[in-house]
């Protein structure tokens, strides 16, 4: 009998979410290097390379479908471009070499290295919008958000789904001017807050798992987050709901000149569609999700999360990287 050529479900024989934690390891361990120098160009050129130099070398037919940008202002991981050794499964990759550069840059909590993967054609950008407005939760409460509802009928949806009161809902919210409006009214409503100053795609993650600190995320964040995030949420069973949120009438004309609908909600599904998902992340400083990188003598340490959708597997990953080994083995400088 003749065997059929390689196909995604060889690809999960593979472990393929085990070698995207290879991928942002690297972009982890190649960041941490620069933390707290203030250096936000240096934290994401130096994960941007290490990133790629890994994916290339995974067997696959990968298109970045979400990435640092157009080719133009890109000279890698640009939107469209090919990564992998070409070779099945073809598949979309959206990667997040740094959320949180900022925070990396400046030595702050939270900073991680995302990257995420599904078969080709399932991950779906709203490019035209740098900004969506998100709502994101978990398991319980999935089914009974909607972003359209007042904030306060959303927080006592989740308060009622996930069996507490609204004042023991903890608000996870990008500390912003824009969310002004939607911090009085989530306060308004009795609800618990946390404010971070960057980093969207972790506390989605976080919003997303049973049993943390976070229960929902709001407020307007970037477009290839909520993508990225989507990805994770779908791993773990929660949801997301966003909107488009033009900065400006130009942005929402221009949107609307090319027949985007602006008023649009995409639920989880929307964003990514198929049903073979694996995603990655890699503490680069560390936060309430992930410990940052951790050096010891001659090495260092780093924890990840890998996830697929399939079969619903979250495995949590302590590595110990040595760094006079690695030498040897890849042209990536740890040092
Ligand atoms: P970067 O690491 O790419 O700078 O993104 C950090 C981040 O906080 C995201 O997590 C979030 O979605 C976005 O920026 C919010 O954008 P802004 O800082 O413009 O409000």
């Amino acid at each position: 009998m003749e065997l059929s050529g390689p196909n995604i479900s060889q690809t999960i024989e593979r472990n393929i979410a085990m070698e995207l934690v290879r991928v942002t390891e690297a972009a982890a361990l190649s960041a941490a290097r620069h933390m707290g120098l203030g250096d936000k160009n240096l934290v994401d050129q130096e994960a941007v390379a290490a990133m790629r130099y890994v994916l290339d070398h995974i067997a696959m037919d990968g298109v970045v479908v979400i990435g640092e940008g157009e080719k133009d202002e890109a000279p890698m991981l640009y939107i469209g471009e090919r990564i992998g050794d070409g070779s099945p499964p073809h598949v979309d990759i959206a990667v997040d070499p740094i959320d949180g550069t900022s925070l990396c840059a400046k030595g702050l909590p939270g900073a991680i290295s995302a990257v995420a993967l599904s078969e080709r054609g399932t991950m779906h950008c709203p490019q035209r919008f740098y900004y969506m407005d998100k709502i994101v939760t978990g398991p319980e409460a999935r089914d009974y958000i909607d972003i359209n509802a007042p904030v306060a009928m959303n927080l006592k949806a989740i308060a009622a789904a996930t069996g507490r009161k609204v004042t023991e809902v903890t608000v996870v919210v990008l500390d912003r001017p824009r969310h002004d409006r939607l911090l009085a009214e989530i306060r308004a409503a009795g609800a618990r807050v946390k404010l971070i100053s960057d980093g969207d795609v972790a506390a989605a993650l976080e919003a997303a798992m049973p049993d943390r600190e976070i229960d929902v995320l709001m407020g307007i964040g970037g477009t290839p987050e909520a993508v990225l995030s989507a990805a994770a949420i779908l791993c773990l069973g929660g949801a997301i709901q966003c909107k488009a949120w033009p900065r400006n009438e130009e942005e929402r004309k221009a949107a609307e000149e090319a027949g985007e609908d602006v008023d649009k909600v995409y639920r989880t599904e929307d964003l990514v569609s198929g049903s073979e998902i694996f995603f990655a992340a890699t503490g680069v400083s560390s936060g309430d999700l992930l410990k940052g990188v951790r050096y010891f003598r001659g090495g260092a340490q780093t924890n990840s999360v890998a996830m697929r959708n399939k079969s619903g597997t979250i495995r949590w990953i302590e590595s110990c990287h040595n760094f006079g080994r690695l030498d040897k083995l890849s042209d990536i400088d740890l040092h």
